[in-house]
């Protein structure tokens, strides 16, 4: 070990910094804790849904085939975590009495089409059946009589989750699901049950009325969590990721109200926490408190947005820069009209056709329920009424978004002055 000549680098900056690392106090245990994979042993206030799970899945246990199920609530409220808590129970179980059950979980965010489910299916049983479908190529009709095939090889139960069930009825619609609802009828020996997850409530909507009552022969909802169900999901994790006396009393009550406050949401409740730690170490501070939470909370607010500009679709993109423009040239704020002419110009120069004035003004209200403009609705007397525009974060943050992005960058080069030579 090198020795470390405190005294040397004392008025320097950089030494400064490095000295409080030295010298600080360390703040997490073991942060790992408080990130999203992990899966805590104890999940509090869930023991309905976990007893509610355990007695639609416990069938099973008789030889029995259970009922699907939907599985619904909105984000954070802890669906995914409890689905493979209960699940995975089960399978300890009935391995313990000699009950054949497979569990094959799919998350429908990234096995997003009908074939890659199909096909995921087929090759959970690869080791067992020696085969592998490719992850394109082959009709899809031919998969499915394989899954058939490779399932029905023996006696057994097979439970499917669908986490993000919505996802993948959005991209390739409920075929998928009506075949596999169904699938019980074509069977002999195996016998298939399916939990189908959403945190999208009006999901249901988008389901031909014959799979909607397959999918929820039974439904287990999630309600949000309240602030104090929150707090005792945070201190059951807090004492495990931080070192002890390194949390101000404080701190979790405030991060449990705030998420509370966000519908409800553990996810968000758990991020709080962590970013709160990591402000206070980069600080080197010796204790987290309630205004390392508030940063945190502007932090996660601000990634937040940033995640939702870049996946917006381009003709809001190029809309959003319109009124970039307008407010780096003081000009905010705009009534749509206004906005519409500069919309207009940047499309020529990126040789994109416009969109009408009409459907410009649809997007202006999205932007606006997102957060990223405010779009106010005033009335001008006899002259009726008109949206005053302005926006809500910063013009150095959406052309730093801008920057990656191919079809955008020419846009970045355009000033006001140069925009109204366009004109
Ligand atoms: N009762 C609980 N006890 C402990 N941790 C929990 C509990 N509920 C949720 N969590 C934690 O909160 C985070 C979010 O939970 P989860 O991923 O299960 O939410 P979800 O309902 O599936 O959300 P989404 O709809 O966004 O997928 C996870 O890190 C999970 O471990
Ligand atoms: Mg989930």
């Amino acid at each position: 070990m090198f020795p470390v000549e405190v005294g040397a680098v004392n008025d320097d900056y950089l030494g400064s910094i490095f000295e409080k690392y030295l010298h600080a106090k360390k703040i997490f245990k073991n942060k790992e804790v408080l990130r999203h994979s992990y899966t805590p042993k104890e999940l509090p206030h869930r023991r309905e849904q976990i007893e509610n799970l355990a007695h639609i899945l416990v069938p099973v246990l008789k030889g029995e085939t259970p009922s699907n199920i939907f599985v619904y609530g909105k984000t954070g409220t802890g669906k995914t975590v409890t689905v493979k808590f209960v699940t995975e129970e089960l399978k300890r179980i009935s391995e313990k009495y000699q009950v054949p059950v497979e569990v094959i979980y799919i998350n429908c965010e990234i096995v997003d089409t009908q074939y890659r489910v199909l096909a995921n299916i087929v090759n959970y049983f690869r080791n067992e059946s020696g085969f592998e479908v490719p992850l394109v190529g082959w009709p899809t009709d031919e998969v499915y009589a394989k899954l058939k095939e490779i399932i029905d090889a023996r006696e057994r139960f097979v439970i499917i989750v669908l986490d993000e069930i919505d996802k993948l009825v959005k991209k390739s619609g409920d075929d998928i699901l009506y075949s596999l609802t169904r699938i019980n009828t074509e069977l002999s020996r195996a016998k298939v049950s399916i939990i189908g997850i959403s945190n999208d409530l009006k999901f249901k909507e988008y389901l031909d009325a014959r799979v909607l009552s397959s999918l929820s022969e039974e439904e287990v909802v999630f309600p949000p969590y309240d602030a104090n169900q929150l707090k005792d999901i945070l201190m059951q994790r807090a004492v495990v990721a931080f070192h002890e006396g390194v949390l101000d009393d404080a701190v979790v009550p405030l991060c449990a109200a705030l998420a509370a406050r966000e519908h409800g949401d553990a996810r968000r409740a758990l991020d709080l926490l962590r970013v709160a730690g990591e402000i206070a170490e980069r600080e080197g501070a010796s204790k987290v408190t309630e205004r390392h939470v508030w940063s945190a909370q502007e932090k996660i607010e601000q990634d937040t947005m940033e995640e939702v500009i870049k996946t917006l679709p381009l003709h809001s993109k190029v809309l959003l820069y319109s009124i970039v423009l307008l407010d780096e040239n003081g000009e905010l704020p705009a009534n749509t009209g206004d906005v519409y002419a500069v919309y207009k110009s940047l499309c020529e120069h990126i040789d994109l056709d416009p969109l009408t004035q009409r459907r410009i003004s649809d997007l202006i209200n999205e932007l606006d329920m997102l957060g990223i403009i405010n779009a106010k609705v005033v009335s001008k007397g006899r002259y009726g009424r008109t949206k005053e525009i302005r926006l809500n974060v910063t013009p150095y943050k959406v052309k730093n978004i801008y920057r990656h992005d191919i079809q955008l960058q020419p846009l970045l080069t355009i000033s006001m002055s140069s925009q109204r030579r366009l004109v």
